[in-house]
This record gives structure tokens, C-alpha cells and sequence, in this order.
């Protein structure tokens, strides 16, 4: 199979027919050897990362889009400037290999019209990507209704330096069980193996390493000696501070990462619950629970109707881990900017409204509700919290971290920050 058709494949799935690409890659990816496994997600990855310009640069130069049956050709074309531009394949296996692709296609009639459109562009290129300079949507490939949002929350120049940011390759982030080892006795491990990683200052568990490989290269990854889990979402556990004998809620737990990450943290909880409203989601939870060798009640519910599921006992804790826009994990994510619409955000703001609200009665006199999503929107993180706080006396905001040094109460941590994700934290307390 050419590997260039399946690139294509994949992104006509995802883009047209709006498949994740988390979804799209493995269904696809499963009868490759290694090598081409890594070659189309290359593709796949990079062409997500600069679709409108990639796009731009291929109207201009054809009469009319390839639309239809024939719109897996498109992004056969985008495939092979992606390649052209931000690859160092040459540029006559790039061109060959992607005209070649149309035949995989069934498409070998049009084998031509990918061959002239590819040169056309190698000889246009310079005045094409001129012109695409001059658009931010272009120019940062985000869509416009993203660029505006974030420039009116951060101003330009950082919506800029955001969405630059959004465009880079993320790092693979471990988190070491410390019911094993601490990190410095699991550096050293890695260290033997010649894998460099570094720690971080606010996080005893983080280790970022200096190269991604394979989960199964890493020390006791099936032992359970460690996951792989970004450095910013590992500050929800440690944020949480759970204490031994309390009831624990993880509102919208899968796949489970910080539910794990609590457990390791704090082995005598009285218990664990563990919720979530997509099901097949949830069974990654108990795949976690079960490689770590931990326990927890899982249930399928709805995090906004608690009365549905809830056993009767008023929760000490509570992590809200809020469905959200994800507008802060773009680099690991690059099909989220193309798979959301603006009218997205409205509705997960009030989402995430009805989830607090309701998850709030079911919080103890005194408890703590840690509020956290993956987003950079001020609508749905600090704004959120503010509206929150103005409708719930009993609620007030108190120090993310009991350490004396800590004494900030919302986080918002955009992407890149220390190499982490964008995340942002809020923690709240119930009056007693
Ligand atoms: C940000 S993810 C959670 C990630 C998870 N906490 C972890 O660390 O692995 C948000 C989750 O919310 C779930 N979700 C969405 N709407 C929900 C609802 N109404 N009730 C409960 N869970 C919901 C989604 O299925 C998704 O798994």
C-alpha cells in the first residue's frame, strides 16, 4: 500500500468526515511495519498542523477544488507539498511517491493532475507562502473564529506566541508510581538505558523525557513503574491533596490518568469513585486500574446528574476534570482546531455550568472541589470559576497547594509553559 494514499485516507477521514484523528490513525495503521507506521502519522500530524495554508496554496493553483469521489485527492496534494515544505524527503521522491498514490487511489487517470499541480507549486512556492503570510489564519493556521478568541484574551503578540506554540511538536511526559520508586532512583533507570529526561520544580512525580520512544522501552512500564501522562495534567493529583480515609470523586474520570495518579499518591483512601459518561472511554479507566494494580468504584454516569448514580454519601473530595475545548493540548491534538466549531464553546460552558453546580451538593460541609480543564479560554476557566463563585455562597477559593510556598488559587498554564500542556486549575472549598 502506498503510504501517502493512507495519509490521505486518513485526513479525508477526519477533516470531511469529522473522525478524531485518535480514532482514524490506529484503524488504519494496524497492518503497517513500524517505519510506515511512522511515516503516515508524520504526514497525517503535519498536514493537520498546516491545513489552510496547505490548502490556500492548492486552490490557487487549481481552476476547480477537487470535490466528491475525488476529494481524497486533495489531500493526496496536500500530502506531497506538506511534504515538499517541511520535510527533507527529496523533492523528486516526494512528488513521485504522492503521484504514485493516486493509482492506490484507483484514481491513475488523474495521476497527471497531481504530478502538475506538485510542480506547479515547487516553482510558485515562494509568492504563494508570501501571500499566505499576510492572513494570521494562514499565517498560525488556526481557525479564524480560534485566532479571535484567543487574540481577545491574550492580546496579539501572545495569542501569536500561542498559537506557535499550538504548531510544535509536544513532549512525552512520564509520570513515575511512587508506590516504586521516587524520580530520582527512576532517572536513574532511564539513565542506563541512555534516555535523557528532566524533572520539574513543582511536581515530584513529573519526568519530561528529551526524545519520545515506545512505552514498552521503558523501564517496568508493565509492572506499572510508570505512565505516560502530560506534566501538566499530573498537577490535578497533587493539586487534589486527597487524605487517607476519604471519599474521593473523579467526576469525569476517563481515561483515568488522574484517578491512577491520585491512588499512587494516596494508598488508604476510604474510596475511590471513579465516573464518566462514555462508557467505552471507561474501560480504559479499568485497563489503568488494572495494569497499576489499583481499585476504584467505576460507574457510568452522567457527571451533571448525580442523583442518577450517587450512593448517598456526600464526597470529601472532588476532582471536576470538565469536557472542555481541549484548546490546550492543540500540539498533541492537532485535529481539534478543525474538528471544534465556535458554537462548541458556549455549549461546553454551560456543560460545565450544570456539572459544577450539581456536583457541588454532593460535596461535603468543609470539602474541596478541584475544578480543571485542558482549555486556554477564559469563558470557560477563570470566567467559569468567577460565575460560579457569584452564584454559590457557600463557595470560596482556596490555594492550590497546601505547600506554604503556594499560594495562587486559579492556574492557568498555557501551552509550552515549562513544556507542559495548556491546563488551567481552579480550587474551590465548601463553607462549613
Ligand atoms: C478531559 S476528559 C477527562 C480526562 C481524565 N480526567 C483523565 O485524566 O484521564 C473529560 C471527560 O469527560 C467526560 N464527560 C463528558 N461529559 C460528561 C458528563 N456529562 N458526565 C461525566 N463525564 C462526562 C468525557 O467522556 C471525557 O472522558
Amino acid at each position: 500500500m502506498n503510504v501517502r494514499a493512507i495519509a490521505a485516507k486518513v485526513l479525508n477521514q477526519v477533516v470531511e468526515k469529522g473522525q478524531s484523528l485518535s480514532q482514524a490513525l490506529p484503524a488504519i495503521q494496524q497492518e503497517l511495519t513500524p517505519k510506515d507506521k511512522a511515516l503516515v502519522q508524520m504526514l497525517c500530524y503535519g498536514v493537520l498542523r498546516t491545513l489552510p495554508r496547505l490548502d490556500f496554496f492548492c486552490r490557487s493553483l487549481m481552476k476547480k477544488p477537487l470535490t466528491g469521489k475525488q476529494r481524497d485527492l486533495h489531500f493526496l496534494i496536500l500530502v506531497g507539498m506538506y511534504q515538499l515544505l517541511y520535510t527533507r524527503i527529496p523533492s523528486h521522491a516526494a512528488v513521485g511517491e504522492t503521484v504514485s498514490g493516486a493509482k492506490a487511489l484507483k484514481k491513475p487517470a488523474l495521476k497527471g493532475m497531481v504530478n502538475g499541480v506538485l510542480r506547479s507549486f515547487l516553482r510558485e512556492q515562494e509568492t504563494l507562502i508570501a501571500k499566505a503570510d499576510q492572513q494570521p489564519a494562514l499565517l498560525y493556521c488556526h481557525p479564524s473564529w480560534l485566532v479571535k478568541r484567543l487574540q481577545t484574551a491574550y492580546g496579539e503578540e501572545k495569542a501569536a506566541q500561542i498559537m506557535t506554540e499550538n504548531n510544535q511538536q509536544a513532549p512525552m511526559w512520564l509520570r513515575v508510581n511512587a508506590r516504586f520508586h521516587d524520580r530520582e532512583q527512576y532517572l536513574a533507570l532511564l539513565t542506563e538505558q541512555d534516555k535523557q529526561a528532566q524533572g520539574t520544580d513543582n511536581n515530584d512525580n513529573a519526568l519530561c523525557l528529551e526524545s519520545a520512544c515506545d512505552v514498552y522501552q521503558l523501564p517496568g512500564f508493565e509492572d506499572g513503574w510508570v505512565s505516560v501522562q502530560d506534566g501538566a495534567a499530573q498537577l490535578a493529583a497533587h493539586y487534589l491533596e486527597a487524605q487517607p480515609n476519604e471519599l474521593i470523586l473523579d467526576a469525569c474520570s476517563a481515561p483515568g490518568g488522574k484517578t491512577v495518579h491520585t491512588l499512587e499518591l494516596q494508598p488508604e483512601l476510604k474510596q475511590m469513585v471513579a465516573v464518566d459518561f462514555d462508557e467505552k472511554r471507561l474501560l480504559r479507566v479499568q485497563e489503568n486500574l488494572d495494569r497499576l494494580n489499583l481499585q476504584a468504584t467505576v460507574i457510568h454516569g452522567d457527571a451533571s446528574k448525580p442523583d442518577e448514580w450517587w450512593s448517598g454519601e456526600q464526597f470529601d473530595r472532588i476532582l471536576c476534570d470538565a469536557p472542555c475545548s481541549a484548546t490546550g493540548v492543540i500540539r498533541r491534538h492537532p485535529d481539534i482546531r478543525w474538528l471544534r466549531r465556535d458554537s462548541d464553546i458556549n455549549e461546553l460552558v454551560s456543560l460545565q455550568q450544570d456539572i459544577l453546580q450539581a456536583l457541588w451538593k454532593k460535596l461535603k460541609p468543609g470539602g474541596v472541589l478541584l475544578y480543571a480543564t485542558c482549555s486556554i479560554l477564559p469563558d470557560e476557566n477563570d470566567l467559569q470559576i468567577e460565575r460560579f463563585l457569584a452564584s454559590t455562597s457557600d463557595a470560596s477559593l482556596i490555594p492550590l497547594s497546601s505547600k506554604v510556598s503556594e499560594t495562587v488559587c486559579q492556574r492557568q498554564i498555557l501551552p509550552n509553559e515549562q513544556k507542559m500542556d495548556g491546563f488551567y486549575y481552579a480550587k474551590l472549598q465548601k463553607a462549613l
